[in-house]
C-alpha cells in the first residue's frame, strides 16, 4: 500500500472537522475522493502534507513509513506532491520559470529509478496553452490557466503521489476532461498514484480505480467505482435532489 490513513482526525482549534478517517491508495491507481463543500476534503489533504494547522491523530504511512507527525517539506521531499484549491503560481516569473521551479523541487523517490519522468515537453503537451504563453507573466494568466500551471509544476517534481484539490473547479467541462483525461495518462504511463478531490459529480466517477465519499468530516463511501455508479440514494442525497 503506498499511503494508509487510519483513523484520522483533525481539529482546527476546538472545532474537530476529520472523524477517524480510513483511506489507501494503492500503487499507481487514481482514488476519487468525493464529497459536499464542506465536507473535509482540503483539510484531508492538507492533514496528510502535515501543516501544523489542523492538529491531527491516528496514523498516516505513506510507503510504510509514518509520516504523521513530519513537516510538509519532508513530506514533499518523499514524493508526495500537492496541488492545493487556491492556485499558488509566482506572479512575477514567466510560466516557464514557474514550471522550472517545479523541476527544482523534484521529489520523486531513489527507489523508482527505472520509471519514466515527466519533463517540460510533457506538461507543454498536456497543456498546449501552457507552451504557447510560455514567455508570460504569471500575473497575465487567466484562473484556468493559474490552475493548469500549478498542476503542471507539481508534475515537473515528479512525484510518487499526487494530490489533486479541485483541478476541474472553474474549467470548462471540455477542459475539465482533459484535465481528467491527463490524470488517467499520468497514471498509466508514469505510474504515479493520485487522490483527486471533487465535489460530487456523478460525471468523474468513471474515472477512478476506487471511490470515497466523505460528509460532515466522515467516510459515507467506501468502495468501487460501479457500486457507487449504483447507489442513486446516495448520490441523490450528495446533490441535493429528490
Ligand atoms: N483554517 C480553518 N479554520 C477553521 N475551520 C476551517 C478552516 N478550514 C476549513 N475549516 C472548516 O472545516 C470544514 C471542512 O472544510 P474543508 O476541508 O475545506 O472542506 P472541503 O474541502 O470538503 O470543501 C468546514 O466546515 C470549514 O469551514
Ligand atoms: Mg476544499
Amino acid at each position: 500500500m503506498l499511503l494508509e490513513i487510519k483513523n484520522l482526525t483533525s481539529f482546527y482549534g476546538d472545532a474537530q472537522i476529520l472523524f477517524d478517517i480510513n483511506l489507501n491508495v494503492e500503487e499507481g491507481t487514481v482514488v476519487g475522493l468525493f464529497g459536499r463543500n464542506g465536507a473535509g476534503k482540503s483539510t484531508t489533504f492538507r492533514s496528510i502534507m502535515g501543516f501544523s494547522s489542523p492538529q491531527c491523530q491516528g496514523e498516516i504511512k505513506y510507503k510504510g513509513q509514518d509520516i504523521t507527525t513530519l513537516p510538509p517539506y519532508k513530506i514533499a521531499k518523499m514524493g508526495i506532491g500537492w496541488v492545493p484549491e487556491d492556485r499558488r503560481i509566482f506572479p512575477n516569473l514567466t510560466i516557464k520559470e514557474n514550471l522550472l521551479l517545479g523541476e527544482k523541487s523534484e521529489s520523486r523517490s531513489s527507489d523508482s529509478p527505472d520509471r519514466k519522468k515527466i519533463t517540460l515537453d510533457d506538461v507543454y503537451r498536456y497543456f498546449p496553452v501552457l507552451k504557447k504563453m510560455e514567455r508570460k507573466w504569471g500575473c497575465e494568466m487567466s484562473g484556468g490557466e493559474q490552475q493548469m500551471l500549478t498542476i503542471g509544476r507539481t508534475l515537473m517534481s515528479n512525484p510518487d503521489l499526487i494530490l489533486l484539490d479541485e483541478p476541474t473547479e472553474g474549467l470548462a467541462p471540455l477542459i475539465a476532461d482533459q484535465v481528467m483525461n491527463m490524470v488517467l495518462e499520468i497514471k498509466k504511463e508514469y505510474g504515479m498514484a493520485l487522490i483527486v478531490v471533487e465535489q460530487f459529480s456523478p460525471h468523474f466517477i468513471s474515472f477512478m480505480d476506487h471511490c470515497y465519499v466523505m460528509d460532515i468530516g466522515e467516510i459515507i463511501y467506501d468502495g468501487s467505482p460501479e457500486k457507487l455508479e449504483k447507489d442513486h440514494e446516495l448520490q441523490q442525497k450528495l446533490l441535493g435532489v429528490g
